[in-house]
């Protein structure tokens, strides 16, 4: 069948292939994960000089650290004399410095070359010349975003206008406060899924009904398979009986002050392509950050933010952070069940999307002309 017959309620998905095909992953690594700016690490996790985190970007390992004047460097995490991976930690701290374990080149939190055996005797090897190759960083919301193209990207244009375009409104966000919020939770999760599947599932509600029985009780309208983030400027309103976004709809914690009257009771959903969902409830931010290191294999990691006086209190946001983490894991099993199949012959023309869909194919368009440029 064809695209032209299809009935017009329906439009036709990516082939099976674009989720499972290993070229098409390596062609989206360097054509949307290495040219766009990806959300990398929470801000405060670098709470003080030398301390640092790896991530995977593309095909690259990055090396983010807190400099000694405090601020934020990206490099890419590989030593220049022979190559090795210079951290292979995930997180951690260092002192004043990172040593290469090979050779022991060393660079300062600066990325500059400080010290190497015999370095003295090669007076014509430039430090910075031969320092740690940077890459170009980004602080927004309290995450630092790092981009590895030689000319990044507008961040204006492509970060902030995704929560802009979205919630209708520029300091719609502001409101929210997030770079001053906490992480009152984290949960990392291990899915076994191509990185668009989980998009395409967060950008819809048709499914809310079948697999969400939770979150359609606190936001009712999330029943009629109309995702929030269809309507521009539009959040799902509370059910009338409930007192706070949570696994039962019971009270939250303390309010953010900045959220406005018209935002209060009300869930809104942003994506900001192509690895960051946000969601804003009046007393928590639920900030998603996907790390697609396989066709079939997306780290994504998950951090409930709230007003740094309820973290440090002590309070209990346990049910807060029950509703969402249950949607995660309803969301990912769904998306899990979808990944080994994409590769049946069932499947190799793609499947279809219903008219509350409709707006996937917007961003099918937007990975295949990527893809294509
Ligand atoms: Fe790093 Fe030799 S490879 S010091
Ligand atoms: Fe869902």
């Amino acid at each position: 069948m064809t695209a032209t017959e299809l009935p017009p309620s329906l439009i036709r998905t990516l082939p099976g292939s674009s989720y499972t095909d290993p070229q098409i992953f390596a062609l989206e690594q360097e054509k949307i994960f290495e040219q766009m700016w990806f959300c990398a690490v929470r801000a405060s996790e670098l709470g003080k000089p030398g301390a640092f985190r790896t991530v995977q970007v593309g095909r690259e390992s990055v090396l983010i650290t807190r400099a000694r004047d405090n601020s934020v460097k990206a490099f890419l995490n590989i030593c220049r004399h022979r190559g090795a991976k210079l951290c292979t930690e995930e997180s951690g701290e260092v002192k004043r410095a990172f040593q290469c374990p090979y050779h022991a080149w060393t660079y300062g939190l600066d990325g500059k070359l400080v010290a190497a055996p015999n370095l003295t005797s090669m007076p014509d090897v430039d430090r910075t010349t031969y320092g740690l190759v940077p890459v170009q960083v980004r602080e927004w919301l309290g995450y630092v975003w790092v981009c590895l193209a030689d000319e990044p990207p507008s961040f204006e244009a492509d970060v902030i206008g995704a929560a802009t375009e979205r919630l209708g409104t520029p300091e719609a966000i502001e409101h929210y406060q997030i770079d001053d919020l906490s992480v009152g939770r984290r949960i990392t999760y291990e899915v076994k899924a191509n990185w668009k599947l989980i998009i395409e599932n967060f950008m819809e509600c048709y499914h809310c009904a079948t697999i969400h029985p939770e979150l359609t009780e606190v936001l009712p309208e999330f029943a009629g398979g109309y995702a929030a983030q269809y309507y521009v400027g539009h959040g799902a309103e509370f059910a009338e009986e409930v007192t706070g976004f949570t696994v039962d709809g019971s009270d939250g914690v303390d309010r953010i002050p900045g959220v406005d009257e018209a935002q209060d009771r009300r869930y809104y959903a942003v994506t900001v392509k192509p690895q960051v969902f946000i969601n804003l409830v009046p007393d928590h931010v639920i900030f998603h950050r996907m790390y697609p290191l396989a066709a079939d294999r997306t780290v994504v990691e998950c951090d409930w933010l709230f007003l740094k006086d309820v973290v440090e209190s002590g309070k209990d946001v346990s049910r807060s952070v029950e509703l969402f983490h249950r949607v995660n894991v309803q969301d990912f099993d769904a998306c899990e069940r979808c990944q080994p199949t994409m590769d049946s012959r069932a499947y190799r023309a793609g499947g279809v999307l219903v008219p509350s869909e409709h707006h996937i194919a917007m961003f099918h368009d937007w990975v295949t002309d990527r893809l294509r440029g």
